[in-house]
């Protein structure tokens, strides 16, 4: 039988000098579902990278002193250890000044022109340099940005045109008949009544007052539009239009696009129309997730009140940050991002439901049954509910994350963690350990106990995925097939007699009050040199 395939991609990237805890957001989530895919059988292709080109990049490279290629190559390498640092899996890492993004880039322009779909003429309007976006003078505000606020600039140049009216009756029915073309459905109705309902004026894609870009292969003295040449990594990098498609006919259309909502319009106006005027199938689905915003707002590198993902990584460990970015704001709306909230749950759902379940499980089996996994005995009545809980795990899991609810799925199995610990209590083995009648019983819940951190572990991978193979190490499990999707199917994979070794807490407890103090003054130290987007 074919494996089933998936792919999925982050938005690539602006090389800028420090990316802040906003884009890890969207690089963990894609990461906890690539993983979450690749454990339920997928054949998976998970694409980041990073967009290179445009005026904006050209002028930030001369701040510096460096010419743009120096510019990016230092920061680009920058980005790579964020993301080996947050345990990013992706497949493949596009950057757009690679040669084979910049020809196929090119032969995608040439064929919308002999197509007719891109045309030359000239261009006079307003452009946002930060944003990268062409405005018509009503749709400023005050002459700035409706976007981002800041002011526009006045340009008038000879430039190629896509025709994107041609095709907006075609994408308004597309997006009609596919409702899970654009998710959530509120950044659906928000792109069909504000931009396709009022109609598309056909697009500048390409400019001439400056070089950094890819240059229109017959014409060389135009570069191509920046959004043009960055949508299009999302197929350069499957090899779309270079001497092996392969992995072009294997993956496209991907199945998931993960963008911020401030960048939805791009790619489900812009890019499903390069795509059909391509006569290429539409991406299955677009998902606008939320912003990650400090309680002034927004974080930004221009107002220079980023969060530092290094410092929250190399202080609490790539799990912590990892767990609570996925659990804290349900995916696809605005979260707010708290110190106190961070700790708060490091300490709540990690070191005491997680990591105390793990913590009493193994003393208790090295105490009573001298670090062996001990032999399940016969179920009791009150085992049942428990048990029943455990089996919805799998099922509950992969529904929620096939929708991108991570944080749902998340709840689910810390409800299960929950139970676990409810069971402890209810079953007080320190009291069946005192009568040597009872010690069958005391397996059986100390097995049920150990088994269960299986079942958690291997559901736990996707999200954190080093302290779930701490809990295995743990609780013995070395056998690949105990960590499996499917070994999770049924109840009692683990092996009595297995050694099971209590370790260090997986995580470790923080004292809130002192905490919030030292790192308040370390991230004021970090905020004194703000990148400078
Ligand atoms: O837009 N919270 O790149 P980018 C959540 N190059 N997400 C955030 C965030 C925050 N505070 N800040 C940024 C670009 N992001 C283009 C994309 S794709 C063909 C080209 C997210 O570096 C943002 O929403 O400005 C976006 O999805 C991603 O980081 C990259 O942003
Ligand atoms: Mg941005």
């Amino acid at each position: 039988m074919k494996q089933k395939t998936f792919y999925l991609t982050t938005p690539i990237y602006y090389p800028s000098d420090r990316l802040h805890i906003g884009h890890s957001y969207t690089t963990v989530a894609a990461d906890a579902m690539c993983r979450f895919k690749r454990l339920t059988g997928y054949d998976v292709f998970f694409l980041t990278g990073t967009d290179e080109h445009g005026q904006k990049i050209e002028r930030k490279a001369k701040e510096h002193g460096k010419t743009p290629q120096e510019y990016v190559d230092g920061v680009v390498a920058g980005i790579k250890d964020l993301w080996k640092l947050m345990n990013i899996s992706y497949d493949d890492f596009i950057r757009t000044t690679e040669p084979r993004h910049v020809s196929s880039v090119q032969k995608i322009f040439k064929k919308l022109y002999e197509l007719g779909d891109i045309y030359k003429s000239e261009y006079e309007g307003w452009y946002c340099t930060p944003c990268e976006t062409f405005w018509l003078e009503r749709q400023l505000h005050d002459g700035c940005c409706p976007d981002c606020g800041r002011p526009a600039e006045r340009v008038k140049e000879e430039g190629y045109f896509f025709r994107l009216g041609k095709y907006q009756d075609k994408l308004i029915e597309y997006i009609e008949a596919h409702p899970q073309f654009i998710q959530p459905a509120s950044r659906k109705n928000e792109m069909l009544s504000n931009f396709l309902i009022p109609g598309l004026d056909d697009l500048c894609v390409s400019r001439t007052s400056f070089t950094w870009g890819i240059p229109v292969s017959f014409d060389q003295k135009h570069v191509i539009y920046v959004w043009i040449d960055a949508l299009s990594n999302y197929i350069t990098a499957l090899g779309y239009l270079s001497d092996d498609e392969s992995r072009f006919k294997k993956f496209w259309p991907a199945d998931v696009h993960l963008v911020g909502k401030e960048i939805v319009r791009f790619h489900t106006i812009i890019w499903p129309i390069m795509l059909m005027a391509l006569g290429l199938p539409l991406p299955k689905q677009i998902f606008g997730h939320g912003w990650l915003v400090l309680e002034g707002g927004k974080m930004s590198k221009s107002k220079g009140n980023v969060i530092d993902p290094v410092l929250l990584v190399e202080r609490y460990g790539v799990d912590a940050i990892r767990y609570f970015l996925l659990r804290e704001v349900p995916f696809g709306a605005d979260g707010v991002f708290s110190n106190e909230a961070l700790l708060a749950r490091i300490n709540t759902d990690l070191a005491n439901d997680l990591g105390n379940l793990l913590s009493r499980t193994t003393a208790m089996i090295e105490k009573y049954f001298s670090g062996k996994v001990p032999a399940p005995g016969k179920e009791e009545e009150n085992d049942r509910s428990y048990l029943e809980f455990c089996s919805t795990l799998p099922d509950t899991v992969e529904k929620h994350m096939d929708e991108l609810h991570f944080s749902d799925a998340l709840a689910h199995i810390w409800q299960f963690i929950g139970l676990c610990n409810k069971y402890i209590d209810h079953n007080a083995p320190w009291v069946l350990a005192k009568d040597e009648a009872s010690k069958p019983r005391l397996g059986t819940v100390l097995y049920n106990l150990a088994e269960s951190l299986r079942h958690i572990a291997v559901c736990l991978t996707p999200f954190i995925p080093a302290a779930a193979e701490k809990i295995f190490a743990q609780i013995g499990v070395k056998a690949p097939g105990l960590k499996t999707w499917e070994s999770i199917r049924s109840f009692g994979g683990l092996k009595e007699g297995g050694t099971v070794a209590k370790g260090e807490a997986i995580f470790p407890r923080i004292d809130i009050a002192k905490e919030i103090e030292s790192l308040e003054t370390l991230q004021k130290g970090a905020g004194a040199n703000p990148a400078n987007t």
